[in-house]
C-alpha cells in the first residue's frame, strides 16, 4: 500500500465534524480513511453518521464506530469521501475499479461537499482508462454491441474466471476502452443513453468539490 494514499485518507479525516453525516465511498483509500475516522471517533467521542456506497464500505464503516444509515433518512449529505482509479487536472474522474460506482454516484450527488482521495500517480493530464459500465444482466448482449461502435468493451470476470462479476446491486460490469477520453461529459451522457446502462464510471468535474492527493511525504489539498 502506497504512502500516498495513507496520507491523503489521513487528511481527509480532519474534513469530518461531530455529528456529520456523510456519503462513504468505496476501495482501498477509504478503508484507510474508515479506519482512521475509528480512531478519531474513539479518541474524541464523536458522534458520526454515513452512507456506505458497497456492502465492503458497509461492514468497515459499521467496525469503524460510524452509524449507518440510509437515503430515506438522510436524503441529502454533508460530505462524501472516496477513492478514484484516475483523475485530471479539471477533477473529471474515472471510478468503479471495485465495481461499486452505481451507489457512489448516488452518494455523492446527495452530498453537498465531494472529495476524491487519491494516491497522486492518479492525477493525469487526460483520462484514458478503460470506464467500468455497470448493465443490467439481461441487456448485456445488447449494450456490449452498441459499445462496441464506441470503443472496446469487456466483461468484467473474477480472478478464476469462473464468470460475469456480480455487483451489489446484481448486475454485470462492462470495462470499455475508449482510448483517451477527450470530452467526458459528452461520454457519460452518451453511454447513460443506451438501454440496459444503469450508471458509468465517469464522475464528471461538476459533482466533485476537491481533491486530497496524497505523497510519500504528505497531501495536498487541491480545490
Ligand atoms: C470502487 O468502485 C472505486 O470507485 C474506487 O473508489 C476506486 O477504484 C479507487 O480504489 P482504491 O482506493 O482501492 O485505489
Amino acid at each position: 500500500m502506497s504512502n500516498g494514499k495513507a496520507n491523503a485518507a489521513k487528511k481527509a479525516v480532519e474534513l469530518v465534524r461531530d455529528g456529520a453525516v456523510i456519503g462513504i465511498g468505496s476501495g482501498t483509500t477509504v478503508e484507510i480513511f474508515l479506519r482512521e475516522l475509528g480512531r478519531r471517533i474513539e479518541n474524541e467521542g464523536l458522534t458520526v453518521y454515513g452512507v456506505p456506497s458497497s456492502y465492503q464500505s458497509h461492514i468497515l464503516a459499521t467496525n469503524n464506530g460510524i452509524k449507518v444509515v440510509d437515503l430515506i433518512q438522510y436524503p441529502e449529505l454533508d460530505i462524501c469521501i472516496d477513492g478514484a482509479d484516475q483523475v485530471d487536472e479539471r477533477f473529471n474522474c474515472i471510478k468503479g475499479g471495485g465495481g461499486a460506482l452505481t451507489r457512489e454516484k448516488i452518494v455523492a450527488a446527495a452530498s453537498k461537499e465531494v472529495v476524491i482521495i487519491v494516491d497522486s500517480s492518479k492525477i493525469v493530464d487526460r483520462l484514458n482508462m478503460p470506464v467500468p459500465i455497470e448493465v443490467l444482466p439481461f441487456a448485456y448482449g445488447f449494450v456490449e454491441r452498441r459499445l462496441s461502435a464506441m470503443g472496446r468493451p469487456v466483461l468484467r470476470e473474477g480472478s478464476g474466471k469462473l464468470g460475469p462479476v456480480v455487483t451489489d446491486n446484481g448486475n454485470f460490469i462492462i470495462d470499455c476502452d475508449f482510448g483517451d477520453i477527450d470530452k467526458p461529459e459528452e461520454l457519460e451522457r452518451e453511454i447513460d443513453r443506451i438501454p440496459g446502462v444503469v450508471e458509468c464510471g465517469i464522475f464528471c468535474s461538476e459533482l466533485i468539490d476537491g481533491v486530497i492527493a496524497g505523497y510519500e511525504d504528505g497531501a495536498r489539498f487541491l480545490k
